[in-house]
């Protein structure tokens, strides 16, 4: 029997990472990468002493209580945790933590490329190319939205927000944003902060969402915010389906009160609305954020470095329970 700690492994991680881990623990890897049910979860997870889970596992108060007693540690493989509970954790004196920092350059990447998408109707080309449907090219056909001097609206200027604020600047974008706290003038770098959602959206005429998904985030982003945008604006959300009432931001983009949405997440993933895919003025995506080989990597050592911190009596860098 092996005396290194037993670690159950929820989903297949990187080459790289999966090495790793084999090196100092004794994993149980999910070489299949299916999705466990609760059931088999917890099943694998008896005589383990930590779990390495992503955001596909539902880790409940009821999945935390169950886990209590042989589980040390629960280190997510993501940054955001809203797939636990992390007061139920606490209350069983699991240790839970993330994998922040390592993700924002890849997750404002995507940010990008969904503004680029919806804005230049990339999806809609790209159908017409791929059913051989493109007759002529003409000084009217398939206008997008520039960029170039237009507002850009950011919720959460957290540590994505942050890059993305940097990358649309070189757009020759102007960034508003709000945040619970407004940041100091170094990472504000120019940014105009607004200190209400009233204040920025109708500044908006492209929004990024990228607050987290808490009660106080959920369906955020409704009937009511989206009547305070500017008429036409640009929305995409990168951070959790759960931000969005779905609802409404389908019947603005039917009506053109939003000329277009890039959206990466979605309300209860891997299903998505089938208006979405429907509707012309969508650019989808099946929440890749985070998914480049450098971020994957990065994800994985991270929370390696987390696992090797309880494993050796330290309080691991990025605890969130
Ligand atoms: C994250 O890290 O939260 C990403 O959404 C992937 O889970």
């Amino acid at each position: 029997m092996s005396n290194k700690p037993a670690v159950l492994v929820t989903r297949k991680l990187p080459p790289a990472v999966e090495a790793r881990l084999a090196r100092d623990y004794d994993p149980h890897l999910n070489t299949q990468d299916r999705l466990y049910s609760t059931d088999e979860l917890l099943t694998l997870a008896q005589g383990a002493q930590a779990v390495l889970a992503t955001h596909t596992e539902h880790l409940s108060a009821d999945v935390m209580a169950r886990l209590a007693g042989t589980i040390k540690v629960i280190a997510n493989f993501s940054v955001g945790v809203d797939h636990c509970d992390l007061a139920a954790a606490k209350q069983h004196d699991i240790i839970v933590t993330n994998t922040p920092d390592v993700l924002a350059d890849a997750t404002a990447e995507l940010t990008m490329l969904l503004l680029l998408g919806a804005a230049r109707r990339a999806s809609e080309g790209e159908r017409l190319i791929r059913a051989r449907k493109w007759d002529s090219w003409s000084p009217t056909f398939m206008l997008g939205t520039q960029f170039t001097g237009k507002r850009l609206g950011i919720i959460g200027m957290g540590r994505i927000g942050q890059v993305v604020a940097k990358r649309a600047r070189g757009f020759g974008m102007e960034i508003h944003y709000h945040n619970r706290s407004r940041l100091d003038s170094e990472r504000e770098a120019g940014a105009i902060y607004h200190d209400s959602l009233d204040s920025l959206l109708p500044q908006s005429q492209f929004l990024a969402l990228h607050c987290p998904n808490t009660p106080d985030t959920q369906n955020l982003f409704n009937a009511e915010r989206i009547a305070q945008l500017p008429d036409d604006a640009i929305v995409v959300n990168s951070a959790r389906g759960n931000i969005v009432d779905e609802d409404a931001l389908i019947v603005a983009l039917r009506s053109g009160k939003i000329r277009a949405a890039g959206l990466d997440v979605y309300k209860d993933e891997p299903f998505i609305r089938p208006e979405f895919a429907e509707l012309n003025n969508t650019f989808l995506l099946p929440h890749l954020g985070s998914a480049t080989h450098e971020t994957r990597d990065a994800m994985g050592f991270r929370a390696l470095d987390n696992l090797d911190a309880v494993f050796a009596g330290r309080e691991p860098r990025d605890r969130v329970a």
